[in-house]
């Protein structure tokens, strides 16, 4: 009964002016990093798979509001009109960003409504192009000698980049600190990294691989616990376990929120509307092409993503804390 009320709804959701959800009006898709970086990649192609999946009748917006890790732009949200018209796609920095942030702007399972996880994916150690060796133990030994001398990109505290970056350093017990050079999301960080400003990174696939096949930056390793042994080029990268990183995992996901309030019709409505997106053909090519894997279980309804988040908090809350020296 309660889900033929809610399809019920979902039908005659209403926007603000009383017209069928979303009526004339846009719906911005907030990413909390600047254009053309891996967030900003997959709200683009999730924004084109849903607005075909409502009909071609919504149209949708890419907002970019970077700084702070990806907070600047959840606070954004979680501050704005819960009418279906402002909606945030953020990362893995929606469970690492507690533990790095002494005072966040917002609840993060209080303050929003959660849509669902769009999709998870790897990460890769990279390096600038000049770097005079080709493999992960190379590269490790590298790093043992200069870390100090070394420039490690993020995309702020809190970022994925951020995260991986104090994970592995903690992983392979440096004596001290890489050098870190924050950006305002790895869009702009690649493009220091392939220039040689900066020596090194750990980002997306979903960022990298072009790069990688380019030879504009260097590939070491991959953060999953196996060698991506499915993608025609990742597949050539080992993962930081095979190189002797016990435990060694870091897998990013993407997640589709609402502000606290939106009307459960809205919801309903937005919530299928990204489910059809995940089984769109083009989509999960797009996706699987650049070494993501598209979420299909329980975590692309509300309550199995909201439960996934809150575990995730718990999660990375002792893995940043035993990394903090490595933390900026
Ligand atoms: C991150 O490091 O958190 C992301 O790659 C940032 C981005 O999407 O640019």
């Amino acid at each position: 009964m309660k889900r033929l009320l809610a399809a019920a709804l979902a039908v005659t959701a209403l926007s603000t002016f009383g017209q069928a959800y979303p009526g004339s009006r846009p719906i911005a898709i907030v990413v909390p990093f600047a254009a053309g970086g891996p967030t900003d990649r997959v709200a683009r192609d999730l924004a084109e798979a849903m607005r075909k999946t409502m009909g071609g009748g919504a149209h949708f917006v890419v907002e970019n509001v970077g700084g702070a890790g990806g907070t600047i732009g959840a606070t954004k949200v979680a501050k704005a009109a819960p009418d279906g018209h402002t909606l945030l796609l953020f990362h893995i920095g929606m469970a690492s960003t507690p533990a790095l942030y002494r005072k966040l702007q917002y609840k993060p399972l209080e303050d929003f409504e959660y849509l669902g996880l769009v999709n998870e994916v790897p990460m890769t150690l990279i390096g600038k192009p000049q770097l005079p060796f080709t493999t992960y133990r190379d590269f490790e030994a590298y790093i043992r000698a200069n870390a100090s001398k070394l420039n490690l990109a993020h995309a702020g505290l809190g970022s994925a980049s951020h995260l991986c970056g104090l994970m592995w350093q903690h992983a392979v017990k440096l004596n001290e600190a890489m050098t870190t050079v924050h950006f305002g999301g790895t869009a702009r960080a690649m493009t220091a990294l392939v220039g040689g400003q900066v020596d090194v990174m750990c980002d997306q696939t979903t960022n990298t691989t072009g790069q990688i096949e380019s030879g504009r930056v260097k590939a070491f390793a991959v953060t999953t616990p196996k060698a991506l042994s499915g993608h025609r080029l990742l597949k050539h990268y080992p993962s930081l376990q095979e190189m002797g990183l016990k435990d060694f995992n870091l897998t990013i996901w993407h997640g589709l929120y609402a502000p606290k309030g939106t009307s459960p019709a809205v919801l309903t409505q937005l919530n299928r509307a990204m489910k059809a997106a995940l089984k769109d053909p083009a989509f999960i090519q797009k996706q699987e092409g650049l070494g993501a894997m598209v979420v299909t279980d329980g975590r692309t309804e509300p309550e199995g993503h909201k439960a996934f988040v809150a575990a995730e908090i718990v999660k990375l809350k002792p893995v940043i804390e035993a990394a903090g020296k490595f933390a900026d």
